[in-house]
């Protein structure tokens, strides 16, 4: 029998566990810090582990990731170097996302929030829209998340591109890539959408000189920004300052620098701002209990794992 331990001091070990018991019946689950003898543990999930819990298990074989981003577990400097990391790629995660990416999108090119406000105010303002074939996306990030939001939002007649480190080819999508390929990307988005890894290269990418460089020659006169992707790509000072000067004209954000989000940021009370508190894509346990499982089974059965993680690439 396999042992699997749960390592997420800040989510609910123990409903994780009980998905699990679900999905693997045969497995011996445990959740730190109740981990008995780590010399046994084969499996562990992990999300934000104190240093040396991971190092201290000698004969692990996976390690798993309970989100699609893998930036809480690389941040562990004491993560064994050896051992496989498996992130999640789920159609129920992806389809989260892009909901996510193309209500926002939608509801800054059907301007919701001034028709919210109108509302309040008992105004009759029916002022000139215009088609979704008017506004440009840029998606930042055309992994599996991006890829999947870019091809929804080309599909609603929205013009659509991309941008990557590699070169890729998208239905429907102008791809850019590199950082040859970023400022002609941005010079033709209206909308930027982040869906990029956190990693040191990415690291303060969304900031005042990137929204400069948007185009301005939209419906709305100044780009919109759209973050999904890590808070660490924001500088949020930045931001802010665009939007007082209307060098954006608004801006949904799901992700933060400090999460969750301190109750004196000016973002919370921001008129231009929409703020979501890191739910765009939410892992559900049991959905992603049965992704880890069926990675478990196919590893046993022929030693193949899906969806590594580059650790040198940090994502
Ligand atoms: P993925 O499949 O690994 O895709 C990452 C994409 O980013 C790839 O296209 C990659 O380029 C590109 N990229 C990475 N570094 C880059 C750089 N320096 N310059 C240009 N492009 C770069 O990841 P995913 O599954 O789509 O997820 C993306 C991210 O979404 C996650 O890492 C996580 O941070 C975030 N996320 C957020 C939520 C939420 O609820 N807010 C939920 C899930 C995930 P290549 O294709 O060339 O490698
Ligand atoms: C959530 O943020 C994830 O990385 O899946």
């Amino acid at each position: 029998m396999s042992t699997f331990l749960f390592v997420t001091p800040t989510w609910d070990g123990q409903l994780w566990a009980g998905e699990m018991r679900k999905a693997a019946p045969a497995m011996n689950v445990r959740v730190w810090p109740e981990m008995g003898d780590p010399g046994t543990i084969d499996y562990v999930a992990a999300w934000l582990p104190p240093p040396d819990v991971v190092r201290s298990l000698a004969n692990l074989k996976v390690i798993f990731s309970l989100g699609a981003g893998v930036d809480a577990i690389l941040k562990d400097p004491t993560l064994p170097e050896n051992v496989p990391i498996v992130r999640v790629n789920d159609p129920d995660l992806t389809m989260r996302m892009s909901e996510y990416v193309v209500l926002h999108v939608l509801m800054h090119h059907r301007q919701q929030r001034r028709l919210d406000e109108n509302q309040r105010k008992g105004v009759w303002d029916s002022f000139p829209t215009h088609a979704a074939s008017a506004l440009r996306v840029g998606v930042m990030g055309l992994g599996v998340l991006g890829q999947d939001a870019a091809k929804k939002l080309a599909l609603l007649g929205f013009k659509v591109a991309g941008w990557s480190r590699s070169p890729k080819t998208v239905e429907g999508v102008q791809c850019f890539s590199g950082a040859g390929g970023l400022d002609t990307f941005l010079a033709r988005t209206d909308v930027l959408v982040s869906l990029l890894p956190a990693t040191p290269e990415t690291d303060g990418i969304l900031n005042r000189g990137l929204i400069r460089k948007l185009a301005r020659s939209g419906p709305f006169g100044a780009p919109v920004l759209i973050n999904a992707g890590r808070g660490r790509q924001q500088v949020e000072d930045d931001i802010l300052a665009a939007l007082d000067v209307g060098e954006l004209h608004a801006a949904t954000l799901d992700v933060f620098r400090s999460e969750p989000l301190p109750a004196t940021s000016p973002f919370w009370t921001h008129p231009k701002v929409t703020l979501t508190p890191h739910i765009a894509a939410d892992s559900d346990p049991a959905v992603i209990c049965e992704y880890v499982a069926r990675q478990i089974a196919d590893y046993e059965a022929t030693g193949k794992l899906s969806n590594l993680v580059d650790r040198a690439r940090g994502y």
